[in-house]
């Protein structure tokens, strides 16, 4: 397995950098919103002595299904190019997603990188090499384990990113909180914004060099998402957003009161401002949990679901609750969760 190189760069590196790439022609998949605004900028004629083939995904999550992917792959198969041809995907985790995949299976694997450009790539996404579109039947279902050459970051894209989609980043980085002291301590002393992600990007390499594969403690990076994507689901928010109250609910359910203090002074130390869960005043939707974790189930023909608990900072652990014991849990809780703020 390759090790990534995590780059810190410059907006006007970014060039540069891409001359270095040890190949003579550049697939360069660019996310459509992202190349409306940076697109001028980039001159590829600089590139000298290299061929770029460009291809404009759809924005955002909107790229990530089967008929793209076909177009995509047919479009630069058309081409002509060849194994040693390197792809670049350009955008947030979306993008990264797609084009990875196409990097992953286009002449049965080639070389890539990444240039991301929302928070929760620079922190998540672009890390660790998943690659996935998504199926009818649930999100990520097709895909691949791919790891990128390069990620290069430059936080000069943040400044377009609308706040929606800067807070949902935030929600990883809470989580990364949980599981890091070093991510946590950097956290409460408010260090800027660019070690912490630093620092977030560094543990989720970390990690993945462990555990590639997710069998062991990789798994843990999966705090707050089993109910998180449900959360998403039933209430349309954005990925980061319920990620945080995914943390939130299996810390209620599971978790002890140290959980609960910590998550609300890391919030206020991020400056997350949120303190109502989406189903506050609310009928709380135990039975739309329930279906959405069954899906999982359906799929997997498991009984049971792995969940991360925090014994405390930097101390997570991977249980495994049946889906009685859940439903049973969400059942005893609903009250107290419905008048719940943090
Ligand atoms: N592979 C992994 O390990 C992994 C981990 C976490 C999430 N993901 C995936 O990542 C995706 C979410 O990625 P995301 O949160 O980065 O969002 P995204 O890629 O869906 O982008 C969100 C929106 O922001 C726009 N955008 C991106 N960068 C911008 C910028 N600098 N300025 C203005 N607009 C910009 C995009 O066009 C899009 O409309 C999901 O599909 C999720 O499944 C993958
Ligand atoms: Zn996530």
């Amino acid at each position: 397995m390759i090790k990534t190189n995590i780059l810190k760069i410059e907006y006007n590196q970014i060039i540069e950098e891409l001359k270095k790439i040890n190949s003579d022609t550049i697939l360069f998949v660019a996310d459509h919103q992202v190349w409306s605004i940076y697109g001028k900028d980039f001159n590829f004629e600089e590139l000298t002595g290299k061929k770029v083939i460009f291809w404009k995904a759809a924005d955002g999550e909107k790229a990530k299904n089967f008929n793209d992917f076909q177009n995509c792959l047919e479009f630069f198969l058309d081409k002509g190019i060849h194994r040693n041809a390197h792809m670049v995907a350009f955008g947030g985790g979306a993008v990264s997603d797609f084009a990875g995949f196409v990097a992953a299976t286009i002449l049965r694997g080639i070389d890539w990188s990444i240039i991301p450009t929302t928070l929760l790539s620079m922190v998540d996404a672009s890390i660790g090499g998943k690659v996935a579109i998504n199926a009818k039947v649930g999100k990520n279902l097709i895909g691949a384990f791919h790891m990128p050459t390069n990620i290069y970051i430059s936080e000069s894209f943040l400044k377009t990113l609308p706040d929606t989609e800067m807070k949902s980043g935030m929600g990883e980085v809470l989580k990364y909180c949980f599981l890091d002291f070093g991510i946590y301590d950097l956290a409460m002393k408010k260090s800027d914004r660019s070690e912490l992600i630093r620092a977030c990007a560094e543990y989720k390499q970390k990690l993945t060099l462990e555990d590639f594969k997710e069998t062991g403690i990789r798994k843990t990076l999966n705090l707050g998402h089993s109910f998180g994507h449900a959360l998403e689901f039933i209430y349309n928010i954005p990925h980061g957003d319920a990620i945080s109250w995914g943390m939130v609910l299996v810390f209620k359910l599971f978790g002890n009161e140290k959980n609960i203090h910590d998550i609300t002074a890391l919030k206020e130390a991020l400056e997350m401002t949120d303190k109502n869960p989406p189903w506050q005043n609310k009928e709380f939707p135990v039975e739309k949990i329930m279906t959405y974790l069954s899906k999982d189930k359906k799929i997997s023909a498991l009984n049971s679901l792995d969940l991360i608990l925090v014994n405390d900072i930097g101390n997570a652990v991977v249980v495994n609750k049946t889906f009685e014991e859940i439903q049973n849990a969400l059942e005893l809780n609903k009250d107290e969760l419905r008048k719940f703020s943090l």
